[in-house]
């Protein structure tokens, strides 16, 4: 039988051997692996999540590889759910019409397509698009729509597949995906196979330096491979040729940085700052100092300390919580802290795959937002903080009528 989990031996961007664990989030299970509710008296697996730090390379990364066909095969997390992210979507694919020689037909790629919502807005803009997604789910969602999406990994056999069809890409991106991938070489070679000379290859992982600085320990969870920084993204492009363009930074999912990478050493684009700039602000920052996270373990559980108390506290006061996105992070947060159906009664959700399942660990239900107004919780604990603007004003009836809202991330407030 296949490992579920590997321990990672070595740092997998310089291969150094000088990690240092700084965090240790306990035994949790797997944060997207909502339970049926058909299967709730069965247990499930719970895997350490642990986070090292290399002290060559400055890459955090977790201790543990869980085998990929168990975390992206079946994928419930739709990206098109969250207007702000449809709308980020439609920014990009604006800016890579700007900045690439657009003949007719380029071809866009997007690495982990998800339901089609970022090749929607390249197809907007007249790009030929090909989407590459593992989830079988979400693949079938994007044909749907009208995005001719290929099921299954990325890695050079899928590039040369596509190159050989297609020709080369104008355009590849990869958002929110290199943090799940182990073997990022393989995954970089793909990409210089694919690649247009000229093209451009667009990364956006959230930004390690701003999750250190909002506690943003949460969205620590078992995809989460690894924690960029700009420095060790660098060095990764170095080892294959690649140079950075330009980077910008973006606030979606709590502190984003869009890389531009080229094979052309001389690319620089006018859109963002150079990598230079980030690499003297993290030096400034301290991010290349294993002491600067060793402070992150005691901010978490300063975090879960007090969202317990006043969790705990509202409950004997006979106000009934409810929480708003079962989101991954989300389910760090709670089971991190320890919190089940007992304090908070329900998660309500939009994407209707995670509806009448069960939280991972806590076993919370997870509803559609109707029962807000079902049942009238006092306040919306919400998980998917990163969208707190977004969420707020769906809501706008609780809050008018008196419903009260918990943010957990980067300090415990309630807002009325
Ligand atoms: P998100 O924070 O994007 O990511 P992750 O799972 O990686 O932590 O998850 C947000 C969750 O919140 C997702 O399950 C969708 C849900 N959501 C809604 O249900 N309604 C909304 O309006 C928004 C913005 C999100």
């Amino acid at each position: 039988m296949k490992e579920v989990y590997k321990s990672l031996k070595e740092c997998r961007i310089c291969g150094s051997k000088n990690l240092y664990k700084y965090l240790d989030l306990g035994k949790t299970p797997l944060a997207n692996h909502l339970i049926e509710l058909k299967n709730a008296d069965k247990k499930e697996d719970a895997f350490p999540l642990e986070v090292l730090y290399c002290k060559n390379c400055s890459l955090s990364q977790l201790s543990i590889v869980v085998e990929p066909e168990i975390l992206f095969s079946y994928y419930p997390y739709r990206s098109s759910v969250s207007k702000s992210f449809r709308e980020h979507c439609a920014e990009m694919a604006a800016k890579a019409a700007e900045i690439i020689e657009m003949n007719e037909n380029g071809l866009a790629v997007d690495i982990a397509s998800n339901d089609g919502c970022l090749l929607q807005e390249f197809k907007k803009r007249n790009f030929k698009t090909i989407g590459v997604e593992p989830a079988k789910n979400l693949a079938k969602i994007a044909e749907s729509n009208g995005i001719e999406t290929i099921n299954r990994f990325w890695d050079s056999e899928a590039a040369k597949s596509i190159s050989a069809k297609y020709g080369k890409a104008k355009i590849i991106a990869a958002t929110n995906v290199f943090a799940h991938v182990d073997d990022l070489n393989e995954f970089m070679e793909g990409v210089k196979i694919l690649l247009d000379n000229s093209g451009f290859f667009i990364v956006e992982v959230p930004y390690f330096h701003d999750l250190m600085a909002n506690n943003e320990f949460d969205t620590i969870y078992h995809e989460h491979l690894s924690y960029f920084l700009v420095k060790p993204l660098q060095q990764l492009y170095k080892k294959h040729n690649f140079a950075i363009a330009g980077i910008e930074k973006y606030p979606i999912h709590g502190g984003t940085i869009r890389v531009y990478a080229s094979k052309s050493p001389k690319a620089s684009l006018s859109t963002g700052r150079s990598a230079n700039e980030f690499l003297d602000f993290e030096r400034k920052e301290k991010m290349y100092m294993i002491e600067t996270y060793q402070k992150l373990e005691s901010n978490a559980k300063k975090i879960k300390k007090k969202l317990v108390e006043t969790l705990i506290k509202l409950n004997k006061d006979n106000k009934k919580i409810a929480a708003y996105g079962a989101s991954a992070k989300g389910n760090t947060l709670l089971n991190y802290c320890g919190i089940g159906s007992s304090i908070v009664e329900f998660i309500v959700d939009d994407t209707p795959e995670k509806q009448n399942h069960l939280a991972p660990g806590s076993r919370i239900k997870i509803v559609d937002s109707g029962f807000i107004e079902k049942e009238k919780p006092d306040y919306l604990l919400l998980l998917a903080w990163n969208f707190a603007k977004e969420i707020m004003k769906k809501t706008e009836n609780f809050r008018n009528n008196g419903g009260k809202y918990i943010i957990p991330i980067p300090d415990v407030r309630i807002i009325q």
